[in-house]
């Protein structure tokens, strides 16, 4: 019996990195998966990759009118994992309007409107994952819009927590520290390895995740094993935060 039998679950940004981990090991324990990004070629890939009736709908989940295009096909929802998101560096001497909005549009918006446009299909008793970072815990030098986007989810998600609960509806952040994805060295192309390494220091457990480690967790946050927990934020961050 997988954990996610019977079940329907949305990951936005499931083509790649922690969304396309998690996509895979939700449809290895049995659930039906959905899975959004923008790029059409990398989508039809991560289908193809997640396989198990994997289905892929490309919209960028800071439109709205792609999110009502991507709802108008879900009949029901039981796992909704918002995931989609991402950010560029910038000092605070730096930013720009345009800066400040990419990363909350990215975020904020993306992640906002893909839970209000979910509502009307979540399962009572679904589970609601939003992603945090750990940069939203204390200060991020030269990532501040990206942090402070990744602070508004986190305070989202605790409201969501409380409307939602009469239904059953569960809302948890999951929250990891720095994972070894295509977007985390996209921040960095040019030296990717130095990059790394000075994201590892202050991991207590001195190395990068991998996305299938933060996948268990989401795995987790959307199965009954963590049926007791809603307003929660579980950090996958090798001891970044609280050690
Ligand atoms: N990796 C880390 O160290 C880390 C740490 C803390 C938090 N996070 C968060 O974890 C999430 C996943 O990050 P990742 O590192 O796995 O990134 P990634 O490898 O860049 O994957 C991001 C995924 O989201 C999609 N995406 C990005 N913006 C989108 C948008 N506006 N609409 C729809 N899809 C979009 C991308 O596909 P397209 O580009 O084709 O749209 C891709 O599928 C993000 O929210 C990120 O902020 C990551």
């Amino acid at each position: 019996m997988g954990q996610l039998d019977g079940k329907t679950a949305l990951v936005t940004g499931g083509t790649s990195g922690i969304g396309l981990a998690a996509a895979k090991r939700f449809a290895a324990e049995g659930a039906t998966v959905i899975i959004t990004g923008r790029r059409q070629e990398t989508l039809d890939a991560a289908v193809a990759e997640i396989g198990a009736g994997a289905v892929g709908v490309q919209g960028d989940a800071s439109d709205p009118a792609d999110l009502d295009r991507l709802f108008a096909g879900i009949t029901s929802l039981d796992v909704l994992f918002a995931n989609a998101g991402g950010g560029e560096f910038g000092t605070l001497a730096d930013t720009t309007p345009e800066h400040l909005a990419s990363s909350f549009d990215r975020n904020v918006k993306g992640t906002v409107f893909t839970v209000q446009k979910a509502l009307p299909k979540l399962a009572d008793n679904a589970s609601v994952i939003v992603t945090g970072s750990t940069s939203a815990t204390g200060g991020s030098p030269s990532f501040g819009a990206y942090a402070a986007s990744k602070a508004a989810i986190r305070s989202f998600a605790s409201t969501w927590a409380g409307e939602l609960a009469p239904r059953g509806i569960r809302v948890n952040t999951l929250v990891p520290g720095p994972t070894e994805t295509p977007g985390l060295a996209g921040l960095d192309p040019e030296d990717t390895a130095s990059l790394f390494k000075q994201l590892t220091v202050n991991v207590s457990l001195g190395r990068l995740g991998r996305p299938e480690e933060v996948a268990n967790a989401a795995l987790f946050l959307a199965s009954a094993q963590s049926s007791f927990m809603t307003g929660s934020e579980l950090y996958v961050d090798g001891g970044e935060v609280g050690v």
